[in-house]
């Protein structure tokens, strides 16, 4: 049975979605059908699709209480839209449907678990908020809450554990066992994860608490995520109020990768290396899946709470994700690149090898807004290293962005302050990249309002939101030494909501 707010919510958006041009969104990047998204929710595999949900205000182009927007795919570049799935009209989750996940369930439905919210107004007129974690179960399409809801709450959590911030659970099976991670805060203030397990995935007990902030990676922990790979053992969260270490971590909402071992018998986990995960200004709360060819995949939002209130006047969508990116564990450190799939829509090669640049210069046929750009840089002589290399993309004569590296303290800059944003908010991260005499790798990948940059073969990498025009769609390449340049450029080609199999695409 559909809810009456449920109804309303679908058909707001079948009314208002269709007076969305598809040439003024992204076109191979999830964007809500309308309004304001934010987190990835259930990305999970479910019939042999990968699902994707998303925080989701489809009223206004500012979050408000959520609901759950969906699509999914079968190649993470061609996104079907499907219905909204979740919306707040229950009293345990009547100010807002939170972030959670999906798995797919031995009888065959697919299990929503999110946080629920409701808010109750104290006898001294203050509002307590209360997060619970509740479950939802559907067919692909529609969903049902489920009777015994709430299935996790204050008395789920481990002593001191804090009620009001308790929320974002990531549900996964593994032998049998249905087990979820949950953000939560200790008595000190700051962030834990705790690991809840469950039989048949409707029962759930507290099993233990895998790693704490104490304080020192920032505040809250949100959105967790935890996962083998490549023999270590992964714990994603991220973090409110992150204080800099370094060009590490920058300040405000991030998100961390905790790498280390874990011992599945005592749940134990122990921490090895902390890194962040993006360089960039946008991203944060990613999720990841396992493909049924073992591959992890991991897509966030790529936006940033910090800087999410700036957009130009007349918005009519607010908010995308990632491109999806597939992970590895290299060295000790999380290795991260766009997911194979995005080379089917690759089209119009051009490269070029060893190209002496002085000065700044475009090359023929290196331009565009929708491309997969490869550039490596080397001195042009072992003797003499350049001071300076700059990357101008989305450029005309008014905006650019640019991609800067220093081989001498080997510091890459990303600098969209002339990337078409109406207000000075931070638009510069610095970041350290591996020194090799002075030769760097950077895959770019454009999409209208994004660029994503994956240094060295996926060994960082940064994400950056832009509001610049389409039209300003130049490229040039400057360095104040003398170097040699291999550039090999793609135009990438999505399906815009054109038919594709006879299914709606974005
Ligand atoms: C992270 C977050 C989550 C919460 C959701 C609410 O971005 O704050 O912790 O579930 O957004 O929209």
């Amino acid at each position: 049975m559909l809810s009456e707010k449920l109804r309303q919510a679908r058909a707001f958006e079948e009314q208002y979605m269709p007076f969305l041009p598809p040439e003024e969104r992204p076109a191979f990047h999830v964007t809500g059908g309308i309004g304001w998204i934010n987190d990835p929710n259930g990305f999970s595999c479910y019939r042999g699709e990968y699902h994707l949900f998303y925080q989701y205000h489809p009223y206004s182009t500012s979050w408000g209480p959520m609901h759950w927007g969906h699509v999914k795919t079968d190649d993470f570049i061609h996104w079907e839209r499907l219905p909204i799935a979740l919306v707040p009209d229950e009293d345990y989750d009547g100010d807002g449907c939170f972030s959670g996940s999906a798995v797919e369930l031995p009888d065959g439905r697919q299990l929503l678990m999110y946080t629920g919210v409701h808010r109750v107004r104290q006898e001294d007129g203050a509002v307590k908020e209360y997060q619970t974690q509740c479950l939802a179960a559907g067919d692909g399409v529609n969903y049902e809450k489920v009777a015994g809801n709430p299935v996790l709450a204050g008395p789920d959590l481990p002593e001191g554990g804090s009620e009001l911030d308790f929320r974002d659970p990531k549900i996964w099976r593994e032998d049998g066992m249905f087990y979820a991670v949950v953000g939560n805060r200790t008595p000190d203030g700051s962030g834990a994860i705790l690991l809840y397990e469950s039989e048949d995935g409707f029962h759930w007990t507290y099993a233990a608490t895998l790693d704490a902030s104490r304080n020192q990676y920032g505040r809250m922990w949100e959105c967790p995520d935890f996962f083998s790979l490549d023999g270590k053992q992964v714990l994603l969260v991220s973090p409110q109020e992150m204080t800099p270490v370094g060009l590490e971590f920058h300040a405000g909402n991030g998100t961390v990768c905790l790498l280390g071992r874990y011992d599945r018998a005592s749940h134990q986990f122990t921490r090895q290396q902390v890194q962040a995960v993006d360089y960039g200004i946008d991203f944060y709360a990613p999720q990841t899946l396992l493909t049924p060819d073992g591959r992890r995949i991991m897509i966030a939002w790529m936006q940033n709470w910090d800087t999410s209130g700036c957009k130009p006047q007349g918005t009519r969508w607010f908010g995308q994700m990632t491109l999806p990116r597939e992970l590895h564990v290299r060295d000790g450190r999380l290795i991260q690149n766009p997911v194979r799939e995005l080379e089917h829509i690759r089209t119009g090669r051009v490269a070029y090898r060893n190209v002496m640049l002085h000065g700044e210069s475009n090359l023929y046929g290196v331009s565009g807004r929708m491309i997969d750009l490869t550039v490596t840089v080397r001195p042009a002589s072992p003797s003499s290293l350049y001071q300076c290399f700059k990357l101008h993309l989305a450029k005309d004569g008014e905006h650019e962005t640019i991609i800067r590296y220093k081989p001498e303290c080997s510091t890459v800059r990303v600098d969209r302050t002339r990337g078409g944003f109406p207000h000075d908010i931070v638009h510069v991260r610095d970041f350290l990249a591996a020194q090799r005499q002075g030769e760097i790798k950077l895959r770019v990948i454009l999409d209208r309002y994004s660029l994503e940059l994956f240094v060295n073969d996926g060994e960082q990498a940064a994400s950056f939101v832009l509001y610049t025009p389409v039209s300003a769609s130049s490229i040039s390449f400057e360095t104040d030494g003398a170097v040699l340049l291999d550039v090999e450029k793609y135009d990438l080609i999505a399906y815009e909501g054109c038919e594709r199999d006879g299914t709606e695409t974005l």
